[in-house]
């Protein structure tokens, strides 16, 4: 099949379409540069943290949509047992930035248990960052096994297999610009 048409095989229905999804990441944009309005670049300054893979899709929108100046950096997570109790997030790549004294505000794709998120924070809260917080585009609150506090959100979603927009299901799907719900057949085969 060509690549195409496996797309559509595989796509049950689109959740969020492109200009639903360019609304709401502008108006998080808004309110994200009202709220560090008075942050200067430099040593105190705003660092994006965008949480690899997912969130490189949705960290390149907001922050492109940003009007104050903020540093890029990136930290990729894997996690174990998804799906189980135990939650544990192992670290492959740290980020490179020192955070101390720095506003920093973490951007995920999704939060599902919040396992991921919860291991974040506690991270970047050992490394006395200024202030801590959290966007994260997608949540699935039926999912959550920890209570973890978002603060800024894009939508809140059913339990539902979603890809693109950086979400993956194999590694596959995350340039689609839209997030599609997969069909259940492509997931549980
Ligand atoms: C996804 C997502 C979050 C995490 C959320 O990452 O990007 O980081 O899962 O799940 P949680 O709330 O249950 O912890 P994933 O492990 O799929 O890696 P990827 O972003 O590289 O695809």
């Amino acid at each position: 099949m060509r690549e195409e048409e496996e797309i559509s095989a595989a796509i049950d229905r689109v959740l969020l379409g492109e200009d639903a999804i360019a609304e709401r990441v502008g108006k998080m944009a808004g309110e994200i540069s009202a709220a560090y309005a008075n942050v200067e670049y430099g040593d105190d300054g705003l660092v994006l943290i965008g949480v690899l893979k997912g969130a490189f899709v949705f960290l390149a929108d907001l922050a492109r949509r940003l009007t104050v100046p903020h540093h890029v950096d990136f930290i990729a997570l894997s996690s174990y047992n998804r799906g189980e109790t135990k939650g544990e997030v192992r670290l492959i790549m740290d980020s490179r930035i020192s955070v101390a004294d720095r506003h920093v505000l973490i951007v995920e794709d999704i939060v599902d248990t919040g396992y991921t998120l919860d291991y974040l924070r506690r991270t970047f809260t050992a490394r006395e960052p200024a202030s801590l917080r959290s966007c994260v585009f997608l949540s699935k609150p039926e999912r959550r096994r920890i209570d973890v506090p978002i603060d800024y959100l894009g939508f809140e979603i059913p339990d539902v297999w979603v890809v693109g927009y950086g979400l993956d299901y194999g590694d596959r799907y995350r340039t689609l610009p839209y997030i599609g719900a997969l069909k259940q057949e492509v997931y549980e085969s």
